[in-house]
Order: structure tokens, then sequence, then C-alpha cells
């Protein structure tokens, strides 16, 4: 029964549900993943050893970015995150002689353990922190985890890439010259109420948008860089990512 219920909707921030909307918004998605890359490509991730954390089949994953490693450990708590991954990205990173290991787990409950057993890896949280908060309800315990997290990862060579906000918005499309959308800041002027704003009203946004609660994820100096996701035609998302040397 828990299997099944995992199936679909793998404690409802993936599944079966989530693989069949992202394979139907892929072209919408491209711009983003257009964004995702160019910030890899700033990124110098020091080791050649990933933890891939909420990876999922990697439907915005850049291939360039796995390519920079000879090794990557994917943690999912998703059953067919296994599978879709291996079949959008297996094959390629095969033949580049990238070894993969895939666990299925909740990376979060057990991170310490991860770090220990791999200590010299360095680790990307991908879309997967701003999901915290659809698997503990308590919006303070939330809170506080995701900001202790930057202690629990001390001394390594970390990113994330995360929901900040997402809500309805007036139904407006990416433009192209994707540039004008991505911006850079630090964590900290990413929290100002003006800044906020003009991300919001540049999507086009309405009535409620959802807090993620990631605000602390970063330390308030991390350079970070922001970009929207039309996740769906008229409900978009604000992201954001970073990247921490140790
Ligand atoms: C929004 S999806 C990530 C999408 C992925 N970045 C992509 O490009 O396809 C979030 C993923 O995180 C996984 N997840 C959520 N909480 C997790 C946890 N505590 N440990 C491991 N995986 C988790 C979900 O199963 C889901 O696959």
């Amino acid at each position: 029964m828990s299997l099944i219920r995992d199936l679909i909707h793998a404690g409802g921030t993936g599944g079966l549900n989530w693989h069949v909307h992202a394979h139907y918004s892929r072209e919408r998605w491209q711009p983003t993943v257009q964004l995702i890359e160019q910030f890899f490509a700033q990124v110098d991730p020091k080791s050649d050893h990933l933890l891939l954390i909420g990876g999922s089949a990697g439907w915005m994953m850049p291939p360039s970015w796995l390519a920079r490693f000879k090794r990557i450990d994917a943690y999912d708590i998703d059953p067919l995150a296994h599978w879709l991954f291996n079949w959008r990205h297996g094959r390629r990173l095969k033949a580049q002689g990238i070894q993969v290991e895939h666990h299925r787990l909740d990376a979060l409950e057990v991170l310490p353990e991860i770090l220990s057993t791999h200590a010299a890896a360095c680790i990307w949280f991908d879309n997967v922190l701003g999901q915290h908060r659809y698997r503990v309800r308590d919006e303070a315990r939330v809170e506080r985890e995701l900001a202790q997290l930057k202690t629990t990862l001390k001394g390594r060579h970390w990113g994330s890439l995360h929901d900040v906000w997402s809500g309805p918005t007036d139904g407006r499309l990416l433009p192209a010259g994707l540039n004008v959308w991505s911006h850079h800041v630090t964590a900290k002027q990413g929290l100002d109420a003006v800044f906020s704003q003009k991300l919001l009203a540049s999507v086009g946004a309405k009535d409620v948008w959802q807090d993620h609660l990631t605000g602390h994820v970063f330390a308030p100096t991390t350079p970070t860089t922001w970009m929207p996701w039309a996740f769906k035609a008229n409900y978009w998302h604000w992201l954001q990512a970073g990247w921490v040397s140790a």
C-alpha cells in the first residue's frame, strides 16, 4: 500500500504525478534549465564526487553539470527516480565513464551519516529543500531545520537550488533574452521586501503566494542567483540557487 502511494506521489513531492507533469512541461521549463546551466557554469565544485539530493529523474538537470564528476551518489525517496534518471541520463553518463549509485531514502533525515560516509564529496540539493514543508507540516520546525543545514554542512562544498515562493500569475510567458530574468544578489539582499515585490511583479503574480520557508538556507553573505520557473503556464515559482565553498 505504501509503495503504491509512493509511486503515485512520493510523500507529496515527487512520484508519478510529478513525472507526468515534468514530461509534458519540458518545453516551457527549458528557459529555466538554461538559467540553471548558466549558474552551474560559475561553480567550481572542487571534488569529482557529487552527492545529488532529490535529483528525481533530472528533468531540469543540465547534463553538462553531471559530466563534471567521476562518481555521483543520488538520493531520492521516490521509487521511480532511479529508473527515470537512468532513462534520461544513464546512457550518456555511462559512455563518459561516470559511475552512478542510487539510494532510495530520506536524505535529510540521515544527512550527517551520508556526509560522514562520503567525506570528500560535494553536495547539491536539487530543488528539494522547498519541499520540506510538505513533508513536515510544522512550519517553525521546517524553518529551523532548513536554517540548521548550513551548520551541518560546515567545512563542505555544497549548493542548493530551491523554491522560495510559488503562486498564481497572469499567465505571461518567459520571453527571449533570459538574462533580464535572473538576479544576482546576496542571500540577505534576497530577503529585502522591495526586492521580493519587484520579482513578484515581474512575473505578474496575483492572489496568495506560498512561502517555501527556505529564506535562511544560505548565510546572509552567500551570493545567490534568482530565477523564475513557469511550473504551469499560470502558476510560477521563484527559485534561488547558491554555492558555498568550504
Ligand atoms: C521538485 S522534485 C526535484 C526535481 C529534480 N530537481 C528534477 O530536475 O527533476 C523534488 C524531489 O525531491 C525528492 N525528495 C523530497 N524530499 C526528499 C528527502 N527528504 N530525501 C530525498 N529526496 C527527497 C522528491 O521525491 C522529488 O523527486
